[in-house]
């Protein structure tokens, strides 16, 4: 490919310590979570990678990949920014990320994440999934000729994702309880010596793949938008497209940031309660939605998630199974656009909020429809069909 690859370090989010380049989840000091800290290339990276593919690696410079030769990649990101028109005075936009190799935004991530798998020299990987990100890891383990090992809650991933993940060769593990309990057992797992490399949110690499979606939106609209909504489960994606702005702003290519907001579905919505209530975090014991892949009680990320809300001076809110496949059915019916019901979330919060707004509004819709086409009995309960 040619091209600097980006140097780093890693930071405790919350004690600040640094290390270096490491396939390392918590600070060794406090238990925090990490972040990459890239050293961030001149603003003219910017005019030098116009002429490049639309995919994760165009934007190569701002990776924390060391070695180019440990690339595995499926052509992932470059997804359609697709505008809605007119709507209430506002100018609104869908990131379809569906459109990636697997049908989510987890590709963003995987790329990066399994990349320094093979770099670290592990031949296994891990994770907990709700089905993205178990479909997301066993493509690019395949890719690259590692072992997949899938931590599912049994009975509770959505039919296409599931199928994925078997097609792809990955090693299913169910486990008895929701996403929370078997990211717990997945965590015990690699902490134990099981010698793979955990690929959930709590991998500051894979975040780094993720945040490429705000550099896209960026050159997509040739500027950023006032806001962009986002569906929150696990809590890792809002953190690391606001973690994207931030690095536009810091290479002084924008002057100021989109405000963040957070979209949970209505029974497991812990960020909400935070939000409206005390400031403190508290879990949800038995997180309930039709949206599965974000049924999560106790997101991982959630300090990093809340930083994001409220340096950009964001809000959380929720929406109910209802408004959900409404939302689903309208973006489908109405603008030709058919997503997931985690996905459908975040246009379900914007036509929520939408007086409140004014100006450019982005909306990420995470997975593609056909992940989960059992929704349609839901549809058939709600008499919308
Ligand atoms: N939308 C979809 C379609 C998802 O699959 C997920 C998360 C989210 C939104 C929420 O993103 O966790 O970064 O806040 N899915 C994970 C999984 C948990 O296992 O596939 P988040």
């Amino acid at each position: 490919m040619g091209g600097r690859i980006g140097k780093h370090k890693l930071r405790c989010i919350v004690c600040g310590s640094e290390y270096g380049p490491a396939p390392i989840h918590w600070c060794g000091e406090c238990g925090g979570l990490l972040e990459v800290v890239m050293e961030l290339p001149k603003r003219s990276i910017f005019v030098k990678i116009r002429g490049r593919r639309w995919f994760v690696w165009r934007y190569r410079e701002l990776l924390p990949v060391d070695r180019e030769d440990c690339i595995v990649s499926l052509y992932e990101g470059g997804t359609r920014l697709l505008g809605l028109g007119e709507f209430n005075g506002l100018s609104v936009y869908v990131k379809v990320e569906g459109d990636n190799p697997t049908g989510s935004f987890k590709d963003r991530g995987m790329t990066v994440g399994v990349s320094k798998a093979v770099e670290f020299g592990f031949n296994k990987v891990a994770c907990a999934s709700t089905g993205n990100t178990s479909a997301s890891l066993a493509a690019y383990a395949a890719r690259a000729g590692l072992e997949a090992f899938v931590f599912l809650p049994r009975g509770k991933v959505a039919r296409g994702k599931l199928f994925q993940a078997i097609a792809y060769g990955a090693k299913i593990i169910e486990v008895d309880g929701s996403f929370d309990d078997a990211l717990r057992t997945v965590v015990n797992h690699v902490k134990e010596g099981a010698g793979a490399y955990l690929l959930n949110s709590v991998n500051p690499y894979r975040l780094e793949g993720q945040k490429t979606l705000a550099y896209e939106v960026y050159e997509q609209l040739g500027s950023v938008p006032d806001y962009v909504f986002v569906p929150v489960g696990n809590a890792g994606n809002i953190s690391a497209i606001w973690k994207g702005f931030k690095e536009l702003r810091d290479m002084d290519l924008i002057d100021s940031v989109p405000v963040m907001v957070g979209v949970q579905a209505r029974g497991a919505a812990p960020l909400v309660d935070m939000y409206r209530g005390d400031g403190v975090f508290r879990p949800v014991e038995n997180p309930e939605t039709i949206a599965t892949a974000i049924r999560i009680g106790n997101p991982v990320n959630w300090r990093k998630a809340w930083s994001a809300v409220s340096e950009s001076g964001g809000w959380f809110l929720s929406v109910s199974d209802g408004e959900i496949v409404r939302a689903q059915l309208e973006l489908a019916r109405r603008f030709g656009i058919l997503v997931e019901p985690a996905s459908a979330s975040a246009y379900a919060g914007f036509l929520k909020d939408i007086d409140k707004l004014d100006g450019t509004v982005v909306i990420v819709t995470t997975g593609h429809g056909l992940k989960d086409p059992d929704v349609l009995s839901y549809w058939d309960l709600q008499g919308l069909v």
